[in-house]
């Protein structure tokens, strides 16, 4: 079905837009009161995961309630590591849990992965094409995955981590071991990815949040040729990769063939265009505790934001909205961004 608001696919594709699409990562659930009701009558987190039609419910809210030019697939990262045999647990208030986790070289021999492991993930792509029947064509629909780094460190670590110093280690001591585990998930994540583009996903986000716990050396060795077997494989639609905390690896992203970079709110929209070059499209980057501010002071901000990206932005948060953000200021980010435009060219 044809694209009635395609603004995030233009700005993507580097075409000249009227004003930048806008977006919030994690806007999917936790925010939402409709979330919380549906959340509260369901066994768990995963139940809501693996239900296609609860998921596609999920996932259209807050384009309903917040009017945001997109809509991103209610599922999680963590459904990569089970697929290739580690199951997740997610435990109430706290978090992600793996009872099992990576140690060995026979732990990883035993791990499923490629298209084997994509086969167990069929309720997602069941979620996507319900999504995009009951969305209507009204905005396009974000796929996306945890960057391998970043599901490596939870198979390693079992949970999150402050210092990941159980994944670092491995890196560090035994690094073929490392490498024969990162391409096993980068395997299992093109599969996964290609069968979400083939579902009716229109732009894939790749989520490396612990990226930053990585030193520049290592980002470079172990992270950005996974990174880069991905950006390659997903030819159909345009890929966004996010690096949380990676501004000092921000050259060797912009070497990806990929065509947005997202930034969190560590970079100056100034520093990291300057560092990019011209072609790549940015997105971010709005610390998402501003959004605890008066809606007065969220618009101002939003606009500051705005002015200092200039052309080739996707506007969004530098991280994920935090679940206890007052809602008025959501709307005011969202609002302000879509009420903004760009100087004619003339
Ligand atoms: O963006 C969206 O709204 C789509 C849905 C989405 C979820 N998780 C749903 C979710 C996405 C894109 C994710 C990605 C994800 N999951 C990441 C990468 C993005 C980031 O924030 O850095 C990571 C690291 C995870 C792992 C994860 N899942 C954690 C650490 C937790 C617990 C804490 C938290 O973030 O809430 C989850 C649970 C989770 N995933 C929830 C939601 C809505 C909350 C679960 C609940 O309803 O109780």
């Amino acid at each position: 079905m044809e694209l009635k608001n395609d603004l995030l696919l233009r700005t993507a594709r580097g075409e000249q837009v009227e004003r930048p699409p806008v977006w919030l990562m994690r806007q999917a659930g936790r925010i939402l009161p409709q979330y919380r009701a549906l959340r509260g009558r369901l066994s768990g987190f995963k139940e809501l995961v693996e239900t296609p039609d609860l998921a596609a419910e999920v996932t259209i809210q807050p384009v309903d309630e917040l009017g945001v030019d997109a809509a991103i697939i209610f599922s999680d990262i963590l459904v990569i590591p089970e697929a290739m045999g580690l199951p997740y647990e997610m435990v109430e208030k706290k978090g992600p849990r793996f009872p099992d986790v990576i140690q060995s070289k026979t732990d990883v021999a035993r791990l499923i992965s490629g298209e084997d492991a994509a086969d167990a993930l069929i309720y997602v792509y069941d979620a996507i094409e319900l999504t995009k029947r009951e969305l209507q064509g009204r905005v396009p629909l974000i796929g996306f995955a945890g960057a391998p780094w970043t599901i490596f460190s939870y198979m390693v670590e079992g949970q999150g981590s402050k210092t990941f110093s159980k994944a670092k280690k491995m890196l560090y001591a035994e690094p073929e071991l490392s490498r024969e585990l990162l391409d096993k998930i980068t395997d299992t994540t093109i599969a996964y990815l290609q069968r979400k583009v083939a579902a009716g996903a229109d732009l894939i986000q790749v989520f490396d949040s612990w990226a930053g716990i990585l030193s520049p050396d290592q980002y470079r060795s172990f992270a950005i040729p996974c990174l880069q077997r991905i950006a390659a494989a997903i030819e159909a639609v345009p890929v966004t990769v996010f690096s949380k905390g990676a501004w000092f690896a921000l050259e060797d992203l912009a070497g990806l063939d990929c065509q947005t970079i997202g930034l969190d709110w560590n970079i100056t929209p100034k520093e990291a265009r300057s560092r990019v070059g011209d072609d790549l499209v940015l997105q971010g980057n709005l610390d998402p505790c501003q959004l605890y501010a008066s809606p007065e002071q969220v618009v101002k901000a939003t606009r500051q934001m705005l002015n200092a990206f200039g052309r080739r932005h996707i506007a969004n948060l530098g991280h994920g909205v935090y679940p206890d953000t007052p809602l008025d200021g959501v709307r005011a980010f969202v609002n302000t961004v879509q009420a903004h435009r760009y100087p004619d060219i003339g």
